[in-house]
């Protein structure tokens, strides 16, 4: 499934890189150009989305599930890929259900950091997925250097975690209750 997994896994990786490219322009700019980019975004990342779920599945099936999860390399690929599918994932059903708004107020400045956000875990993910097919590049250099070695696994201390799912409920109860506030 080697060559299959790596001819799919270009149109996530394009599209995502194109909305990335969309919503920098659309930031920056309310002009007649950025305003007819925007019209795709919500398509682009849509195809995305399902470009990227069926790269992550056949990403699945390239070795077996023992080797993959036995080797510390592949442990972060898949962790990485899917990153970059929630996060890329959540970015669609953002600027789907948020419609212009997103492009309001400090609104635009979100959207920009979650697409850099987005950038870098797909740029991580492509890393790694380059080292397993033999194609190193030195992107791994740079994590190398922020403090994180890609040939030990990825691990988040125990508190992050608590942190992580607390602020996730914090943040959903504030959704809830603001939308409710809207109504
Ligand atoms: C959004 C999902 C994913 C993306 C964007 C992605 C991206 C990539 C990229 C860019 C490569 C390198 C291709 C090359 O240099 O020729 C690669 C290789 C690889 N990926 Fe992924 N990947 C994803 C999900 C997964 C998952 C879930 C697995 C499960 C283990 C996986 C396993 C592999 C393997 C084994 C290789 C090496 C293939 C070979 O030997 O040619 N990938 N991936």
């Amino acid at each position: 499934m080697a060559p299959y997994h790596v001819m799919l896994v270009h149109f996530p990786i394009a599209l995502w890189t194109v909305a990335a490219l969309v919503i920098v322009l659309r930031t920056f700019s309310d002009g007649k150009l950025a305003r007819a980019a925007d019209a795709v975004l919500t398509p682009l990342l849509f195809v995305g989305m399902v470009t990227g779920a069926a790269a992550f599945a056949v990403g699945l099936l390239v070795w077996p599930t023992e080797a993959a999860t036995s080797s510390p390399l592949a442990r972060n690929h898949i962790l990485l890929a899917g990153w970059s599918l929630a996060y890329w994932t959540v970015l669609w059903v953002t600027r789907w259900r948020g419609g212009e708004r997103v492009w309001q107020g400090l609104w635009r400045w979100v959207m920009l950091g979650l697409a850099a956000l987005g950038v870098g875990l797909q740029t991580i993910t492509g890393t790694l997925g380059g080292y397993l097919a033999g194609n190193p590049s030195i992107v791994s250099e740079i994590v190398r250097r922020l403090g994180w070695e890609v040939f030990t696994t990825f691990y988040l201390p125990n508190w992050v975690l608590a942190a992580v799912v607390i602020s996730a409920v914090a943040l959903a109860a504030l959704g809830m209750v603001g939308a409710r506030a809207r109504n």
